[in-house]
């Protein structure tokens, strides 16, 4: 991927790595038609929460640049900002650079540039205070760390959330090994995940979602981090379907569940996670791999996306303003 940003704008057109083909080809994707721009939000050639904030924001340049109706803009902004239901960053991106509409195509490519910009430090703040939150939780020592889906830096601009953190107590000298699910059914673990652990030299291993949750009750994990889609105002969390899980098998093992995220993913309209929407995909990225069937003809599939992690299954959220502490024990309903 050397040289190929997640998420930039080039002369006139959106450039991405194409993550469908990571890790075996870094293809960089150049995108100059809002149509073009939602195929590859919706075929996951760029994704995660915060990269899909940024080029939201330049999907609203591009579509200003073909024609700049306000209307015309209006009607393709809103055509973004639905791609992906759960992701909140992305409505919250297309929102920031819509309101610059006035100014021209100038002042929305200038809002546009000021999300990407923003990204990092937003980002490495927050997992600071992860790291921080971290060595006090468990102390000054390597931590052996679980992580789901791909949070690090293919999710957003630069460094990334849950797996920024990964980056940030490494840079700490506090991980021993990172353990990463392989993130069924489209592999963003075994895929980018661990393509992002090697480019750092971190010592990491993956496994099958299945084998995670009982890894961490043997003992084996003394911290999970993830990043977030979207998160309510009391800190309930959607991120990639099997964090609930994830989140369970932490709590019972009294194992800290630390959420990493921007401001940007916080939904302050919705009270609570019983409201975020969740994305259902299409029926063949469960029923074949590659484009091989893996299960009879016909078959029926319930293909969730995300799910929801209730707070108090949740030692802390971290974004780059505050902590939103959550449990601080084993949750006693699941305590042995
Ligand atoms: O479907 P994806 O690959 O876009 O899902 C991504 C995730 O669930 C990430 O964990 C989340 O967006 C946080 S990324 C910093």
């Amino acid at each position: 991927m050397a040289g190929i940003p997640t998420v930039a704008w080039d002369a006139g057109a959106i450039v991405v790595v194409d993550q469908r083909l990571l890790p075996h080809e870094a293809r960089a994707l150049r995108l100059t038609t809002v149509d073009a721009l939602v195929d590859a939000i919706t075929a996951l050639a760029v994704r995660g929460a915060p990269a899909l904030g940024v080029a939201g924001a330049y999907g609203v340049a591009l579509a200003v640049r073909t024609d700049p109706d306000p209307a015309s803009v209006r009607a393709q902004a809103e055509r973004l900002a639905a791609a992906r239901p759960t992701a909140v960053n992305l409505r919250w991106g297309v929102t920031r650079a819509l309101a610059r509409l006035a100014g021209g195509f100038a002042a929305v490519l200038a809002e546009a540039e000021a999300v990407r910009a923003e990204d990092e430090a937003v980002n490495r703040a927050a997992c600071a205070r992860a790291a921080d939150l971290l060595v006090e939780e468990c102390g000054p020592r390597g931590l052996r760390v679980l992580t789901h889906c791909n949070s690090g830096r293919l999710a957003t601009a630069s460094w990334g959330t849950g797996l920024g953190a990964v980056f940030t107590l490494a840079e700490r000298g506090a991980v021993e090994s990172v353990l990463a699910t392989e993130t069924r059914p489209l592999l963003q673990g075994a895929r980018l995940t661990a393509w992002e652990l090697a480019e750092a030299g971190l010592p990491y291993r993956i496994c099958v979602d299945s084998a995670a949750p009982a890894l961490i009750a043997r003992g084996l994990v003394d911290c999970v981090l993830v990043g977030a889609d979207r998160i309510a105002a009391n800190g309930d969390t959607a991120n990639k379907i099997g964090t609930y899980a994830l989140a369970l098998a932490a709590a019972r093992a009294g194992v800290p569940f630390v959420v990493v995220a921007p401001e940007s993913t916080v939904d302050e309209t919705l009270p609570d996670g019983t409201g975020i929407v969740i994305e259902e995909r299409a029926p063949d990225e469960v029923t074949a791999f590659h484009g091989v069937p893996t299960a009879p003809a016909g078959t029926a599939v319930y293909n969730p996306a995300f799910d929801v992690t209730p707070i108090d299954l949740i030692t802390a959220v971290c974004t780059e303003r505050r902590a939103l502490r959550g449990r601080e024990a084993p949750v006693a309903g699941l305590a042995r």
